[in-house]
This record gives structure tokens, sequence and C-alpha cells, in this order.
């Protein structure tokens, strides 16, 4: 007897869905392809997030739905725990630590009463002006994807559904019902899909695609992306479901594209409307059985598994997941500027501290958009610096509104940290209806905030600027005037207690630029919020500055650290199906520290226009004073492939690469040798 039970091989899953299908009314197929989402419970629910939302699913044939609910700050229904955004994140270049906080997120969706995840946001950011630049992993598709597969592992091994989303090509964000975007090929191939190629060699249950066209489709509708690359080239098993309200356009357009579902609810993918076409020869039988049996088995394999655990409602938000939270704000932060050793601070040598800035006081997590995990409390730097110094110093707040008052109170401190940047008013998910982030106009501060720097910079030579936001923030106005930079990004929960810790010396900070920082924003791609149509072309980021020989503010892949390290010793070994690179990194400073080393390849002999240097692997390793350790990172053949649009293929050059390995995408960071593949 065919029925639903647990652990179910891949055969009887297979060979019920087929019973099934057989089974199945054409009603009860096309139920499988939408949300059961109500329109308007979506926009009274503010941001989507007060429930998981169902979707396919079969009582008849003991099929549950899905229920979808987001990130991937956390889980966005109330009470979970909300993370560093995923920006930050990367800037820990901890893979392991993402896959933790996928755990964390995988056990809350359960406890939570969801079983889909649609937080593994993995666009790559193309500018920095982009506003949803804080829900993804920085500009590199190889660190993007890697973190992608990460929080996908995570996830799923609580038997949620894990989806990569938005695929593909979406890195602006006021245009995106709209955008047209263009690009040839390789670009597409080598630059747009690497990651999200990723995440479903990993196995990401499904995949979201995006609002904006490519090359003239909608890529809810675009047959090239979904059936030819992902379904075809990739072998991609699971299903496809809609970006939000507006990813579907036309029931045809949306059944022939290649996608499977669509959410919250059913516009186009009604049973009336995918009969008509069905009758009228547009669509076939075989898409829907198709669509219809994707969702199924998908569905099937991750709710007959054996869970690891059971999910109780005290999981949500729990200790233990906080602590989590407090590691990933840690290990995020990055430490840019440090003249004089003014960092860490010696509480012993404080009588008096100065906090400025609105930013110090207030919850300010990040966007208010889809990713918004709401929480009722979370850590300011002020209440953190407060936790941590309780009555030892004294210390003064000042919003920082008024120039003459922080001028007299920074002259009477000894320290005086500026917390400035930015709130999700002016990045974050555009959503006209609540008044809400978009894309940035200008990548520099607001000028109250660079005043206020300006003001207390000259009357305080210990004047420290904490930075919040999720993406480059140009800093060419005042970053001389002052002698310590740190950026703290929105940190999550426990962000404040973790600012304290690393600017007492508790924690040393790790943390690394997963994107580049311009000088001038002229050095940038263009780009346009409101364009109906945009060419992306091959290079943006570390690769354009690369190519075009322009100085960065601050590099990909920079961090200081209280301590030093030194890069020694760099050997190559290259054998059938990769190349493997050793180094010694020893830790010449007086403080344990943390150190991420990066590992390039260089391809300056190619007979083609490539890049100068692409990642191609890093680690975050520990080192104690004066402990020096062997280095070895891996990086498989297969990853010196460049598309040949011609061939239609993958090809490998038969020329002499350079492979790099240092602290930072920056020349001067890194040692360099020649090989031969
Ligand atoms: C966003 C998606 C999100 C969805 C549901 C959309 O507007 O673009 O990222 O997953 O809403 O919350």
């Amino acid at each position: 007897m065919i029925e639903v039970k647990k652990d179910m091989s891949d055969i009887e899953i297979e060979n019920y869905v087929n019973h099934v299908l057989n089974q199945m009314s054409l009603e009860e197929k096309i139920n499988q392809m939408k949300g059961n989402g109500l329109f308007i419970k979506v926009i009274e629910d503010r941001g989507f997030g007060k429930r998981a939302y169902d979707a396919a699913g079969s009582t008849r044939f003991n099929i549950p739905p899905f229920k979808f609910t987001d990130g991937p700050r956390g889980v966005i229904i109330p009470g979970s725990t909300c993370f560093p955004v995923s920006m930050a994140r990367a800037a820990s270049w901890d893979i392991d630590l993402e896959q933790k906080i996928g755990d964390v997120i995988g056990k809350e969706v359960r406890a939570q009463g969801g079983n889909l995840f649609g937080g593994v946001c993995i666009n790559l950011l193309r500018h920095p002006a982009w506003g949803r630049a804080q829900e993804t992993y920085g500009e590199d598709p190889f660190l993007l994807g890697e973190f992608g597969a990460a929080l996908t592992r995570g996830v799923q091994e609580h038997n949620v559904m894990a989806t990569a989303k938005h695929f593909a090509a979406n890195s602006i964000e006021n245009a995106r019902f709209k955008v047209n975007v263009k690009m040839d090929e390789r670009t597409l191939r080598e630059v747009y899909l690497p990651h999200f190629k990723r995440c479903a060699e990993e196995g990401c249950a499904t995949i979201m695609s995006a609002y904006n066209k490519i090359r003239g489709k909608y890529c809810g509708h675009n047959e090239y992306l979904l059936r030819d690359i992902l379904k075809g080239d990739w072998n991609f098993k699971g299903f496809v479901h809609s970006d939000w309200m507006y990813g579907v356009k036309d029931t045809v357009g949306g059944v022939t594209g290649g996608l499977d579902v669509e959410m919250p609810r059913a516009r186009y993918f009604k049973y009336k409307k995918i009969k008509k076409a069905l009758e009228a020869g547009k669509v076939t039988e075989a898409m829907i059985d198709e669509a219809a049996g994707r969702v199924m088995r998908t569905i099937l394999s991750y709710v007959t598994k054996e869970d690891p655990q059971k999910y109780e409602k005290e999981l949500i938000g729990c200790e233990e997941h906080y602590k989590v939270a407090l590691e990933a704000a840690e290990k995020s932060m990055v430490l840019l500027k440090n003249e004089n050793n003014i960092l860490p601070l010696n509480k012993n040598k404080i009588n008096k501290l100065a906090i400025f800035g609105k930013y110090a006081r207030v919850k300010n997590t990040g966007d208010h958009g889809s990713s918004n995990v709401s929480v009722k409390e979370v850590i300011t730097p002020l209440k953190g610096i407060e936790n941590y110094l309780g009555d030892s110093i004294e210390i003064v707040y000042h919003n920082g509104s008024n120039n003459k008052r922080p001028n007299n109170l920074s002259k009477e401190v000894d320290i005086a940290i500026v917390v400035v940047g930015l709130n999700y008013k002016d990045e974050g998910e555009y959503i006209k209806e609540f008044r809400t982030g978009g894309d940035r106009d200008k990548l520099s501060l607001h000028d109250e905030d660079i005043d206020l720097i300006k003001a207390v910079a000259a009357e305080n030579e210990n004047c420290i600027v904490v930075l919040i936001g999720g993406s480059a923030i140009t800093m060419e106005e005042w970053k001389e005037q002052v002698p310590t930079i740190l950026m703290a990004w929105y940190s999550g929960v426990e962000g404040g207690n973790a600012l304290a810790k690393i600017l007492f010396g508790d924690v040393n900070p790790g943390g690394k630029l997963p994107f580049t920082i311009p000088k001038d924003p002229k050095h940038l791609p263009y780009f346009d919020k409101n364009a109906d149509e945009i060419e992306y072309g091959y290079y943006h980021g570390y690769t354009l500055f690369d190519k075009k020989g322009y100085e960065p503010a601050v590099p990909f892949g920079f961090g200081l650290s209280y301590t030093t390290f030194s890069y020694n010793n760099l050997q190559i070994e290259v054998k059938n199906d990769k190349v493997i690179g050793t180094i010694d990194v020893k830790n010449t400073g007086k403080l344990a520290g943390d150190e991420v080393v990066q590992l390039y390849i260089g391809f300056e002999q190619s007979q083609i226009d490539r890049p100068v240097k692409l990642l191609r692997g890093f680690t975050r390793i520990r080192l104690n004073p004066n402990e020096t350790k062997n280095i070895k990172i891996e990086v498989p053949k297969k990853n010196f492939a460049w598309y040949n649009p011609e061939s239609k293929s993958w090809e490998i050059e038969k020329i002499k690469y350079t492979l790099y390995m240092g602290a930072s995408s920056k020349t001067d960071d890194l040692l360099s040798v020649q090989f031969q593949l």
C-alpha cells in the first residue's frame, strides 16, 4: 500500500508522488502551485511577519502544506532571535558560525510552526547604494555562495526547506518590479549565478524567483533561467516559487517559464486561469504535473524525515540562541582605523566617557521590510557600554543634535565615542505603503553626522567613530580627522554587548569587509534606482578596482586587529583535481586574535578578458601571541574555469596562473606564486 510515512526513501517518495498525480484532479494539482495567503492579511500583518504562510499540500493525500516564513536576520515571526544582518555575518568570514546561525534559525522556524525559510538571500552587491545590501553577503560570488550554502546546511538540518533568493540579478531595490537587467552570457554565468549554483548544489530545497527582468523577461517567467539553467544545466530537483505580490505577471508566462508556485496567493495560478490556458493549448498538462510533482516531492522529502530533536516554544529567542547572536556580533565588527592604538580602551585609565549620536540609544537592527525580526528589546551601544562598565566610569550621553554642547562635553571627557550611520529609512526593502527603505541616494553619512564627528574630533583626540549600516559608507570628508573607526553594522539583539567587549578589548576584532569602500563613488558601476533598463557589466567591486587600477578607500577583505600578523613561506602544490596553497601565519603582536586568511587566483596571463584576481578560498583562524599556524587552502580545479559562450561550456585555460594568499584583496597584503595548469 502506498502511503506517507516517516523516513521515506527517494524512491518511495517518487512512487507516491506519481501515484498521487495519477489520482489527482486538475484542480488538486493546481492547488500545489499556489500559496494560500490572503493579500489583505499580508498588509495587515505589516511585513508578512506574524505567522508562517501556508501553500500547497493536500489533505486527501496526506501531504502537509509548506509553511513559509522569512529572514535572513533571523525568523521574522515575533520573539525569534534577531541576529546581525547577513552583511555583518559575511564580515566574520566564519562559515561554521553561519551554519550555527542556520541551525538556530532552523530550530526557531520549527518552533514557530514553519517548515520553509525564505531567508537565504544571496544577491550580489553590485553597487553599495542597493537598498537591500544588508540582507546579502557582499560583492563576491564565491563568498556569497559559501555563506548561502552554510546557512542552507544549518537550516535544513532541522527538516526546514531553505529558499535561496532572489533568482537572479536582483541588485536594485526601488526599480525591482520593473527593471530589465541586460548582461552578456559570461557576466550572467560567472558573476550573477555562481552563488545560486553553489546553493543548489548544497541541496537548497527551493528557489525564489526575482521580481526584475533579465534580458527582457521577468525572472518568474524566464524559461532560460528557470528551465534551461536551473532545472536543466544544474539539475535542480526542488521547486521554484515567486517573490511576493508581483512576481508573476500572467498565467501562461509563469507556467511556461518554469515557475512552480505563485506566492503568497494565486492571482495568476488560479484553477480557472490555468485551466483556460490548458484548453487553449498555451500550457501543457506535463507542465502542471511537473510543477505539482516538484512541490509534493520536496515537501515530502522534508516533512517525512525523522527530526533530530523536538521543537518546543521555549527554543524561540532562548539564552543559547542569544549567545550565538552575541558571537556573531563580536565576530562581525570590522576595525577600519586605529591610530595611536586608541583601542582597546583601558578602563583603569578613564574617568569619564561620552557617547554621542542618536543611534547609540535606539533600537536599530536594520530594515523594516520582509527581513525585519521584531524584538521587544535590543542591547543598544549605550546600554552595552553601561552593562559593561557598571558604575566604574562616569558615562555621559548626548544625542548629538546640538553641536555646541558636544564641543564642551568632548573637551571634558577622556574618550568620545560617536555612534552614527543609517537606519531603516535610509536603506532596506522599499515598501511605498510603509514609507521605508529603498536604495540610497548617497554613500556618505548624513551631513549632521559628519558635522557631529568633526565637532567632537576637533575637541577630543580620542574620538572613536562607530558606524551603523548594512553596506559601504564613504568616509572621505572626515576620516583623516579621527583616529579610530569601527564598522559595527546592524548588530542584532546583543550588538551593544559585543561592541563594549570590543571597545574594551575582551574581544579582539577580526572581521573584514565583504565589499570595497570607494574613495570616489565615480569609481563604482553605473547605478540608477529608477532604471527601466540597465546593463550589468562583468566588473564591479574589487574586480573593477583591480582592472581599472583605482585605489579604494578600504579594500575588499580588509580589517584590522589589536594584534598584528605576518605571512611567510607561501607554497603551492598542483594536483590532478585541485591546487593547494599553504602559508605560515604568525601572530606578531601581544594579544590573541583572529585572522581571516584569503586566497585569490590571478589570471594575468589569460588569453581572454578576465579579472586580475578572484577570491577562491578563505579561512578564519585564531592565533595566540607568537603562535604560527601553517594554513592550507584547497581550490578545486573547476574553480579556475570561465564560461565560454561559444562552446556553451566551462573551460579551464592552460596558462600560468598566480596564487595569492594573505590578509586582504590589496596586493601589498598578499604573497604570490605563479604556477602552470
Ligand atoms: C521580498 C522577499 C520576501 C517576500 C516575503 C518580498 O517583498 O522581496 O524577499 O521573501 O517579500 O516576505
